[in-house]
Protein backbone atom coordinates (compact mmCIF):
# COMPACT_ATOMS: atom_id res chain seq x y z
CA UNK A 1 0.00 0.00 0.00
CA UNK A 2 1.12 3.65 -1.02
CA UNK A 3 1.17 6.54 1.16
CA UNK A 4 1.46 9.82 -0.43
CA UNK A 5 2.22 12.61 2.00
CA UNK A 6 1.40 16.40 0.98
CA UNK A 7 3.07 18.44 3.88
CA UNK A 8 4.37 21.87 5.03
CA UNK A 9 6.45 19.83 7.27
CA UNK A 10 7.86 16.97 5.57
CA UNK A 11 10.82 16.77 8.17
CA UNK A 12 8.43 15.48 10.68
CA UNK A 13 7.76 11.83 8.72
CA UNK A 14 10.87 10.18 8.44
CA UNK A 15 11.96 9.82 12.31
CA UNK A 16 8.87 7.93 12.86
CA UNK A 17 8.44 6.16 9.11
CA UNK A 18 11.95 4.88 9.79
CA UNK A 19 11.55 2.72 13.31
CA UNK A 20 9.66 -0.04 14.24
CA UNK A 21 7.27 -1.95 12.48
CA UNK A 22 7.08 0.88 10.21
CA UNK A 23 10.24 0.71 8.96
CA UNK A 24 10.21 -3.21 8.94
CA UNK A 25 6.89 -2.96 6.42
CA UNK A 26 8.99 -0.62 4.34
CA UNK A 27 11.40 -2.49 3.73
CA UNK A 28 9.27 -5.86 2.85
CA UNK A 29 7.89 -3.64 0.05
CA UNK A 30 4.48 -3.86 2.11
CA UNK A 31 4.07 -0.06 2.61
CA UNK A 32 5.52 2.86 0.62
CA UNK A 33 4.96 6.27 2.11
CA UNK A 34 6.21 9.17 -0.21
CA UNK A 35 6.37 13.23 1.15
CA UNK A 36 5.65 15.78 -0.56
CA UNK A 37 6.76 19.31 0.27
CA UNK A 38 3.89 21.99 -0.90
CA UNK A 39 6.01 24.37 -0.61
CA UNK A 40 7.94 23.00 -3.79
CA UNK A 41 4.70 24.06 -5.96
CA UNK A 42 4.53 27.16 -4.45
CA UNK A 43 5.40 29.69 -7.31
CA UNK A 44 6.55 33.17 -5.78
CA UNK A 45 10.14 33.73 -5.16
CA UNK A 46 9.65 33.33 -1.42
CA UNK A 47 7.59 30.01 -1.60
CA UNK A 48 5.05 32.13 0.35
CA UNK A 49 2.05 29.08 1.17
CA UNK A 50 -0.37 30.94 3.31
CA UNK A 51 -2.60 34.20 3.05
CA UNK A 52 -4.39 36.36 4.88
CA UNK A 53 -8.17 35.53 5.09
CA UNK A 54 -10.76 37.42 2.86
CA UNK A 55 -13.19 39.28 5.12
CA UNK A 56 -10.53 39.88 7.49
CA UNK A 57 -9.81 38.25 10.90
CA UNK A 58 -7.04 36.59 13.03
CA UNK A 59 -4.81 33.86 11.50
CA UNK A 60 -3.35 32.46 8.24
CA UNK A 61 -5.23 30.66 5.66
CA UNK A 62 -3.45 27.79 3.60
CA UNK A 63 -3.35 28.98 -0.18
CA UNK A 64 -5.05 26.53 -2.69
CA UNK A 65 -2.69 27.08 -5.81
CA UNK A 66 0.17 25.35 -4.17
CA UNK A 67 -1.55 22.36 -2.92
CA UNK A 68 -3.77 21.71 -5.95
CA UNK A 69 -0.33 21.85 -7.84
CA UNK A 70 1.68 19.44 -5.77
CA UNK A 71 -1.04 16.92 -5.42
CA UNK A 72 -2.02 17.10 -9.29
CA UNK A 73 1.73 17.06 -10.68
CA UNK A 74 2.16 13.85 -8.33
CA UNK A 75 -1.12 12.17 -8.82
CA UNK A 76 -2.54 13.78 -12.11
CA UNK A 77 -5.81 16.21 -12.96
CA UNK A 78 -8.00 13.77 -11.10
CA UNK A 79 -6.78 11.04 -8.62
CA UNK A 80 -7.86 7.26 -8.45
CA UNK A 81 -7.27 7.34 -4.80
CA UNK A 82 -8.92 9.01 -1.83
CA UNK A 83 -7.64 12.51 -1.38
CA UNK A 84 -7.77 12.58 2.69
CA UNK A 85 -7.79 16.08 3.85
CA UNK A 86 -6.58 15.62 8.08
CA UNK A 87 -8.58 18.73 9.66
CA UNK A 88 -10.72 18.67 12.81
CA UNK A 89 -14.00 19.27 10.41
CA UNK A 90 -13.52 15.51 9.22
CA UNK A 91 -15.23 12.85 9.77
CA UNK A 92 -13.98 11.17 13.19
CA UNK A 93 -11.31 8.33 12.45
CA UNK A 94 -11.93 4.81 14.33
CA UNK A 95 -10.54 1.54 13.77
CA UNK A 96 -13.58 1.16 11.63
CA UNK A 97 -12.68 3.86 9.39
CA UNK A 98 -8.58 2.10 9.39
CA UNK A 99 -10.45 -1.16 8.20
CA UNK A 100 -11.93 0.37 5.23
CA UNK A 101 -8.87 2.57 4.00
CA UNK A 102 -6.23 -0.49 3.97
CA UNK A 103 -8.58 -2.12 1.24
CA UNK A 104 -7.19 1.28 -1.22
CA UNK A 105 -3.84 0.80 -2.60
CA UNK A 106 -3.04 4.54 -2.08
CA UNK A 107 -4.07 6.90 -0.19
CA UNK A 108 -3.07 10.26 -1.12
CA UNK A 109 -2.95 12.79 2.53
CA UNK A 110 -3.12 16.54 2.59
CA UNK A 111 -2.03 17.78 6.12
CA UNK A 112 -3.25 21.21 7.00
CA UNK A 113 -1.57 23.85 8.78
CA UNK A 114 -2.09 27.72 9.67
CA UNK A 115 -5.40 27.78 11.11
CA UNK A 116 -7.33 26.68 8.14
CA UNK A 117 -7.24 25.70 4.59
CA UNK A 118 -8.67 27.58 1.80
CA UNK A 119 -12.08 26.14 1.28
CA UNK A 120 -12.05 25.34 -2.20
CA UNK A 121 -9.28 22.32 -1.27
CA UNK A 122 -12.08 20.42 0.74
CA UNK A 123 -14.43 21.71 -2.05
CA UNK A 124 -12.42 20.23 -5.31
CA UNK A 125 -9.86 18.40 -4.23
CA UNK A 126 -10.19 16.13 -1.38
CA UNK A 127 -12.38 13.43 -1.50
CA UNK A 128 -12.58 12.74 1.83
CA UNK A 129 -11.97 14.70 5.23
CA UNK A 130 -10.73 13.18 8.45
CA UNK A 131 -9.95 14.27 12.11
CA UNK A 132 -8.57 11.84 14.23
CA UNK A 133 -10.48 13.50 17.23
CA UNK A 134 -12.22 16.05 19.25
CA UNK A 135 -8.78 18.51 19.21
CA UNK A 136 -6.92 20.92 17.40
CA UNK A 137 -3.68 20.13 17.15
CA UNK A 138 -1.18 22.93 14.82
CA UNK A 139 -1.35 20.26 11.62
CA UNK A 140 -2.32 17.23 9.76
CA UNK A 141 1.19 15.44 10.43
CA UNK A 142 0.44 13.69 13.56
CA UNK A 143 -3.33 12.48 12.08
CA UNK A 144 -1.54 11.25 8.98
CA UNK A 145 0.98 9.33 10.66
CA UNK A 146 -1.45 8.05 12.86
CA UNK A 147 -3.69 6.91 10.17
CA UNK A 148 -0.84 5.53 8.40
CA UNK A 149 0.02 3.82 11.60
CA UNK A 150 -3.05 2.68 12.25
CA UNK A 151 -3.87 1.07 8.71
CA UNK A 152 -0.34 -0.57 8.29
CA UNK A 153 -0.69 -2.82 10.93
CA UNK A 154 -4.09 -4.33 9.34
CA UNK A 155 -2.05 -5.11 6.11
CA UNK A 156 -1.21 -8.91 6.44
CA UNK A 157 2.91 -9.18 7.25
CA UNK A 158 3.25 -5.67 9.24
CA UNK A 159 2.90 -7.62 12.49
CA UNK A 160 4.63 -10.01 13.72
CA UNK A 161 1.97 -12.52 14.65
CA UNK A 162 -0.27 -12.75 12.68
CA UNK A 163 -3.12 -12.86 14.68
CA UNK A 164 -1.94 -9.76 16.62
CA UNK A 165 -4.79 -7.53 15.30
CA UNK A 166 -7.69 -9.79 16.09
CA UNK A 167 -7.56 -9.22 19.56
CA UNK A 168 -6.79 -5.30 19.72
CA UNK A 169 -8.93 -2.97 21.67
CA UNK A 170 -11.36 -2.12 19.18
CA UNK A 171 -10.52 -4.64 16.91
CA UNK A 172 -13.60 -6.50 18.10
CA UNK A 173 -15.85 -3.67 19.06
CA UNK A 174 -14.55 -4.02 22.79
CA UNK A 175 -11.67 -2.79 24.63
CA UNK A 176 -8.65 -5.43 24.78
CA UNK A 177 -8.17 -7.67 28.19
CA UNK A 178 -5.66 -7.24 30.10
CA UNK A 179 -1.87 -8.37 29.62
CA UNK A 180 0.99 -9.87 31.35
CA UNK A 181 4.42 -11.17 31.10
CA UNK A 182 7.15 -12.76 33.60
CA UNK A 183 7.81 -12.36 36.46
CA UNK A 184 4.54 -14.42 37.59
CA UNK A 185 5.04 -11.66 40.72
CA UNK A 186 6.51 -8.67 40.59
CA UNK A 187 6.42 -6.33 44.22
CA UNK A 188 3.88 -8.83 45.59
CA UNK A 189 1.70 -8.25 42.69
CA UNK A 190 0.70 -11.66 40.96
CA UNK A 191 0.02 -12.66 37.87
CA UNK A 192 -3.78 -14.11 37.63
CA UNK A 193 -4.32 -17.75 38.55
CA UNK A 194 -5.98 -18.46 35.69
CA UNK A 195 -3.25 -17.91 32.98
CA UNK A 196 -0.64 -19.51 34.17
CA UNK A 197 -3.01 -22.74 34.16
CA UNK A 198 -2.30 -23.94 30.71
CA UNK A 199 -5.69 -24.49 30.40
CA UNK A 200 -6.49 -22.59 26.84
CA UNK A 201 -10.44 -22.89 27.44
CA UNK A 202 -10.29 -21.22 31.03
CA UNK A 203 -8.13 -18.88 29.67
CA UNK A 204 -9.84 -17.95 26.96
CA UNK A 205 -13.19 -17.50 28.50
CA UNK A 206 -11.46 -15.11 31.21
CA UNK A 207 -9.84 -12.84 28.62
CA UNK A 208 -13.37 -12.98 27.46
CA UNK A 209 -14.96 -11.48 30.60
CA UNK A 210 -12.45 -9.55 31.46
CA UNK A 211 -12.76 -7.64 27.82
CA UNK A 212 -16.39 -7.82 28.43
CA UNK A 213 -15.76 -5.98 32.46
CA UNK A 214 -13.25 -3.66 30.66
CA UNK A 215 -15.59 -2.52 28.23
CA UNK A 216 -18.29 -2.24 30.58
CA UNK A 217 -16.35 0.06 33.20
CA UNK A 218 -14.40 2.31 30.85
CA UNK A 219 -16.35 2.31 27.08
CA UNK A 220 -20.24 1.40 28.18
CA UNK A 221 -21.00 3.16 24.87
CA UNK A 222 -19.22 0.36 22.67
CA UNK A 223 -21.30 -2.75 24.25
CA UNK A 224 -24.45 -0.87 22.12
CA UNK A 225 -23.07 -2.06 18.93
CA UNK A 226 -20.52 -4.87 19.61
CA UNK A 227 -21.28 -8.25 18.82
CA UNK A 228 -22.21 -10.40 21.99
CA UNK A 229 -23.13 -13.81 22.21
CA UNK A 230 -25.63 -15.04 24.65
CA UNK A 231 -22.93 -15.66 27.24
CA UNK A 232 -21.51 -12.07 26.73
CA UNK A 233 -24.78 -11.12 27.53
CA UNK A 234 -25.41 -13.98 30.60
CA UNK A 235 -21.58 -12.46 31.83
CA UNK A 236 -22.88 -8.86 31.68
CA UNK A 237 -26.27 -9.30 33.13
CA UNK A 238 -24.55 -11.25 36.33
CA UNK A 239 -22.23 -8.21 37.08
CA UNK A 240 -25.36 -6.13 37.40
N1 LIG B 1 -5.57 19.16 12.24
C1 LIG B 1 -5.62 19.82 13.41
N2 LIG B 1 -6.28 19.10 14.33
C2 LIG B 1 -6.65 17.92 13.73
C3 LIG B 1 -7.36 16.77 14.14
N3 LIG B 1 -7.84 16.65 15.38
N4 LIG B 1 -7.55 15.79 13.26
C4 LIG B 1 -7.09 15.90 12.00
N5 LIG B 1 -6.41 16.96 11.54
C5 LIG B 1 -6.19 17.98 12.39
Amino acid sequence: MRFDIFTLLPEVFPPYLDASMLKRAREHGLIEARIFDIRQWATDRHHVTDDIPYGGGGGMVMKPDPVFAAVESVLGASPSCPVILLTPQGRTFTQKVAEELVHQPSLALICGRYEGVDERIRQHLATDEISIGDYVLTGGELPALAIIDAVSRLIPGVLGDPSGAQDDSHASGLLEYPHYTRPAEFRGWQVPEVLLSGNHAQIARWRREQALLRTLQRRPDLLQSANLSQADRDFLNSLK
